[in-house]
């Protein structure tokens, strides 16, 4: 299902991000290539070095880093990819998304792409059922950008609540749905 093809992974300031390890591992296992894509806030939680070692390939977070300079690193990026999945997305990085922000390399990458994109919010339970949050999820799915719900779960607020990054079995099965439409 995933195999050949290119799947950009953009990891946010969540303290979900960790999460995002073993789904890339399942996501090669089945020959799936994988480009991470960090923001700032996302090196708060992941190192590139984790990234880079999982995939193989640089995990990049700026948009004027050094690369093997074919175009603008987040034009390449967009290019490149089959599908485009934020995971973990804070709260900021959908508002962001939602304003049209571009001024970093995740932003920008996704706003230069045609590449379908999918969005695994985690976040606390107030910050996500905010009507801000859901305003922004409402334009973003306008738009034709599809979420993994998350779930209830353990919150690091120490409440059981709405918020928690969906499974890793529904955040693969969503990737393998985008892609075959
Ligand atoms: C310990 C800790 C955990 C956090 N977890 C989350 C989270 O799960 N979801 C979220 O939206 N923000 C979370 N934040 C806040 C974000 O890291 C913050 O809004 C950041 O600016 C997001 O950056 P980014 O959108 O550039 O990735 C957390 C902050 C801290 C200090």
């Amino acid at each position: 299902m995933v195999q050949g093809k290119k799947i950009l992974i953009g990891v946010t300031g969540s303290i979900s991000a960790y999460r995002v390890c073993d789904l890339i591992e399942a996501l090669k296992a089945e020959g799936a290539e994988i480009q991470c894509i960090l923001t700032q806030g996302g090196k708060r939680f992941m190192t590139p070095d984790t990234l880079r070692a999982l995939t193989g390939k640089p995990a990049y977070s700026d948009m004027f880093q050094d690369h093997a300079f074919s175009g603008p690193l987040h034009t390449v990026l967009a290019d490149e990819a089959d599908l485009i999945a934020v995971i973990p997305s804070s709260c900021d990085f959908i508002a962001k998304l939602a304003a049209g922000i571009c001024d970093d390399l995740l932003s920008a990458t996704i706003i230069a792409s045609k590449a379908p994109v999918l969005i695994a919010p985690a976040m606390n339970d107030n910050m996500f059922s905010h009507p801000m949050t859901q305003k922004n999820i409402q334009a973003l799915e306008a738009i034709g950008y599809q979420f993994v719900a998350p779930e209830e779960g353990q919150l690091v607020c120490g409440r059981f609540s709405m918020g928690h990054i969906a499974s890793q079995d529904k955040l693969k099965s969503s990737i393998e749905t985008l892609l075959k439409k």
